[in-house]
């Protein structure tokens, strides 16, 4: 996949010498490099005793371990997993015998050789290593991470993140998902510290110099990349769940009680997995930590997830209703992880979507129980569905599955695809077998594989043992194949029978057709107005049949039918005119369900990108939401909305797109207003929020002036903003700041003690207008105050605007050596370079991403390079056809 992207940049460039040229010496080094290579399985461990001592002054470590092994072939050398660890000195016992090992490293291939003079025979070794690391600041490995004592002190405490390929920083080991062992972890560390690992303590030693000792009991048989450390100041809070597993939730000093939400989902989370795998808790604690310095969202090390501060804490004054949400589905996504990614682990990266995408699935079917007022699974349609059917459409897409090797391109599929594309298709099969069967399915897997490696064939032969469907042959063009159909539908009626023929095809956001002859097993259903929300009708289109024609008896002429109820299944439909027409009525008087008002919207959106028809008409789609009153349906609106304004700044029709939207908020703003309505529900306190969002930025001056008066009386201390509205809030008054009200901005942000409300403010900030402001925002994001974790938020706020988004841009090129070094390669960088351009709007501009990245190659970042430039050259294309079919429609239509 890799060498595809590369190969296709290089057939752009083919032209322009000078950038062949140090193309054609990149593809070089490219072929130089030696393929990559799995260890060797001569030697693999079976238990480690592991002996950690952090300094957390000079941030280092002492290390020491014991690792029993079984010499599965005689060999005079071991090759194992080490980076940027010293190791000084490595023996190997074998019965009475005991052998200094000469040792050799190999940066590139992050291992260590250990050489010993004679062959070791077949059989039972133990190897003993010490050695010494750096608790470095990049928030992989083994890390330190600063915390605030609640009197304002600044200390350091000590965390793991070794997902997926950072074990090896912290010790040499087999770092490989597939080379289970069990680990005797030791610590030692201040006494006055709290530290954990993944199993309870079993003893703990004072030894006299300020330190303790603490032993932890021996885990089960687990990958490396799910163990952990924490040491630190916290305190907690605990509960049991119904099963009697302990739970604690661990927070900063003094705010234990912001740990209460996620214990009560955890303590409800756990006996629902139990009951959905038919497996119980696997281990005997389930603790949940804040980590202030934190790359990822959370991180699911067995019996001690990590997580963000903004991913775990609620505090009940100032956290947003948007916070509890997105906790809960953090906590139901980690806790999942527990049985499917640490009890059964994917055999290698290629498959990591089996840990990422079904996480990302039945983390909204646990947050749907716990929370069923959240109507959390019509949000996902709209958060994972749609982006990775956005993502999915570009020619520099993957397949789910993808052949990985080296840590970078490991690094890289932590992507739209694995997680969302992934949730989709799994929440498609779910919907196709039948709850029933797809959890006897699990329970088949999950008891087959436990404690042991599993392959993406193992789930779908399980699913097939359970349900007798051809589940194997069906998703495997799902998942091997990258992209998706778009569903044609046209329609006849014949007496009281409507006649539907559907046609499958590739879709891809270019609108080009489909060369690579792709297809797929589609399970499509049809619903109509009689039936809006169960299906009439449900078939399975083949791959090798490309048109269908389903008859539908008794459905009158006129009566409206509707593709995919409920948007389950991957795929665009594209209606005729005729059939399109006869469901606006059902989306202005919402018989159409919320999902399938989304679905339809969201479609022709992109179609429309696509130049499968005009933007004109996702335009006449926009009018029938007037009455629109769900916030998921408002929301996605919104989303495409503002794609569509982006790429009208970049023409003179931007202020008049932004009356029209303005005038379509207007009316739920009324509704809405600006006070929560007692009891009013989640989905309202997240509509408000939105749609004061909207209006404001949109240029409602009533909205604006609003906004202004509310945020001075909550600097002045006379009425405090409530939380949801805190983010639209910022938004408004910086989009018309001027230096003294930034300056108050960032002094809330620095007065603020929850990270929830210092991030909220921090991805506001680059709402400014003004060049000096805008720059101040970029210079902020890097220094001393933001957190490296965050500093991407900042940065990525300030592209809303088209002068921000050049800046940012410019930003990023300036002070590309630090940012890279910051995040060395990892995915937070990846995330800023896609935020950052993807809204550019010209060819020359996808001309210098593409160029500067030449120069200054980000090997983590390579696909996400294409698919950014790719989706510039769209925008471009999207503008050129449809900006003068836009003006005058706006004429038309604005009063
Ligand atoms: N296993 C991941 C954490 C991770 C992410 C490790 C990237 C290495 C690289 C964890 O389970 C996860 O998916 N976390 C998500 C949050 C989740 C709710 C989608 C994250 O960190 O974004
Ligand atoms: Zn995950």
């Amino acid at each position: 996949m890799f060498r595809t992207a590369l190969n296709r940049s290089f057939v752009h460039y083919y032209k322009k010498s000078a950038v062949t040229v140090r193309l054609v010496l990149n593809l070089f080094t490219m072929i130089e490099k030696k393929p990559f290579e799995r260890l060797p399985k001569d030697v693999t461990p079976v238990n480690y005793k592991l002996r950690l001592k952090p300094d957390l002054l000079a941030f280092t470590f002492d290390g020491h371990e014991i690792v029993s092994l079984k010499v599965n072939k005689p060999t005079n050398k071991i090759v194992l997993n080490s980076i940027d660890i010293s190791i000084k000195k490595a023996t190997l016992t074998v019965g009475e015998k005991t052998e200094d090992a000469v040792v050799s490293y190999c940066m590139e291939d992050e291992t260590a050789t250990l050489g010993f003079a004679e062959s070791v025979a077949a059989g039972d070794a133990k190897l003993c290593i010490d050695f010494e690391g750096e608790l470095n600041d990049k928030m992989k490995g083994f890390y330190h991470s600063k915390y605030f004592t609640p009197d304002g002190e600044e200390r350091y405490g000590a965390v793991t993140q070794f997902e997926s390929t950072d074990a090896r920083r912290a010790f040499p080991c087999w770092d490989e998902p597939a080379l289970k062992a069990t680990f005797d972890v030791t610590l030692v560390v201040p006494e006055d510290r709290v530290a954990l690992s993944n199993m309870p303590v079993q003893v703990e030693k004072v030894l006299g110099d300020g330190c303790k000792e603490v032993h932890y009991l021996t885990t089960p048989i687990m990958s490396t990349y799910l163990l952990a450390f924490v040491v630190g100041e916290y305190d907690y809070v605990e509960g049991r769940s119904s099963d009697g597993v302990l739970i604690r939730v661990y927070t900063p000093v003094g705010k234990k009680e912001q740990g209460q939400f996620a214990l009560e989902v955890a303590v409800k989370t756990l006996p629902f997995y139990k009951d959905y795998f038919g497996i119980g808790f696997p281990l005997p604690k389930s603790d949940l930590i804040a980590i202030a310095d934190f790359a990822a969202g959370a991180m699911e090390n067995w019996g001690l997830v990590t997580y963000r501060e903004t991913a775990l804490l609620i505090d009940q004054k100032n956290s947003s209703s948007a916070t509890k949400q997105w906790v809960a589905l953090v906590v139901g996504h980690e806790l999942a992880h527990q049985w499917f990614g640490n009890l059964v682990t994917m055999e290698w990266w290629t498959h990591l979507w089996l840990n990422e995408g079904f996480a990302s699935w039945i983390e909204y079917l646990c947050v749907d129980y716990c929370h069923p007022e959240f109507d959390i699974w019509t949000q996902f349609v709209s958060s994972d569905y749609m982006r990775a059917l956005e993502l999915d459409a570009l020619h520099n897409s993957h397949p789910i599955e993808v052949p990985v090797g080296h840590p970078d391109e490991v690094d890289e599929i932590f992507d739209t695809i694995s997680y969302s594309k992934g949730a989709s298709v799994i929440r498609m099969l779910h919907e196709f077998l039948g709850d029933e069967f797809f959890k006897k399915g699990l329970n088949i897997y999950l008891n087959r594989f436990k404690y042991s490696n599993a392959f993406t064939e193992d789930l779908w032969a399980a699913l097939e043992e359970s349900s007798g469907q051809p589940v194997g042959r069906m998703m495997t063009t799902w998942t091997k194949q990258m992209g998706f159909p778009v569903v044609q539908v046209s329609q006849r009626q014949e007496g009281s029978k409507r006649i539907i023929m559907l046609k499958q095809e590739k879709f891809n956001a270019d609108g080009s057709v489909d060369e690579t002859d792709s297809s797929w097993y589609v399970p499509v259903s049809l619903c109509t107005a009689s039936s809006p929300s169960t299906p009439v009708k449900k078939v399975l289109l083949l791959p090798e049949v490309k048109s269908v024609e389903v008859i539908l008896d008794n459905v009158s002429a006129g009566e409206w039918v509707k593709v995919n109820p409920g948007t389950y299944g991957v795929y665009r439909t594209q209606y005729s005119a005729d059939m399109l027409d006869t469901l606006l009525p059902a989306i202005k008087d919402k018989t159409l369900p919320p999902r399938d008002r989304l679905g339809l919207q969201n479609d022709v959106f992109a179609l429309a990108r696509a130049g499968k028809i005009s933007s004109v008409e996702f335009l006449n789609v926009v009018k029938s939401f007037e009455q629109e009153d769900n916030y998921t349906v408002w929301n996605d609106l919104a989303n495409n909305l503002d794609q569509l304004g982006k790429l009208l700044q970049y023409t003179d029709i931007d202020d008049a797109f932004r009356s029209f939207v303005c005038k379509l908020y207007q009316p739920i703003g009324e509704k809405m207003g600006w006070d929560p309505k007692e009891n009013e529900s989640h989905l309202d306190s997240l509509l408000r929020s939105l749609v004061v969002q909207c209006l404001a930025k949109s240029g409602d001056s009533k909205t604006i002036t609003e906004a202004k008066k509310r945020f001075h009386s909550h600097c002045d201390g006379s009425c405090c903003l409530g939380a949801d509205i805190r983010s639209p809030v910022y938004h408004t008054v910086l989009r018309d700041a001027d230096e003294e009200v930034f300056d108050r901005v960032l002094k809330l942000h620095k007065e603020a003690d929850l990270q929830e409300e210092k991030v909220r403010i921090l991805r506001s900030l680059g709402s400014v207008k003004h060049d000096k402001l805008i720059q101040r925002c970029l210079q902020f994001a890097m220094s001393d105050e933001v957190r490296s974790q965050d500093t991407v938020f900042v940065i990525i706020s300030a592209t809303c605007s088209k002068l921000g988004r050049q800046m940012a841009w410019e930003f990023i090129k300036e002070n590309w050596s630090e940012l890279a070094n910051r995040y060395s390669g990892g995915f937070l960088l990846s995330r800023l370079i896609m935020s950052t351009t993807y809204h550019f709007a010209s060819n020359d501009m996808a001309k210098e991403v593409e160029g500067f990245f030449v120069d200054h190659p980000a090997p983590a970042a390579q696909r996400t390079i294409q698919q950014s430039c790719e989706n510039i050259r769209l925008n471009a294309t999207w503008r050129q056809r449809d900006e003068s079919a836009i003006r005058e429609w706006l004429a038309k239509n604005s009063t």
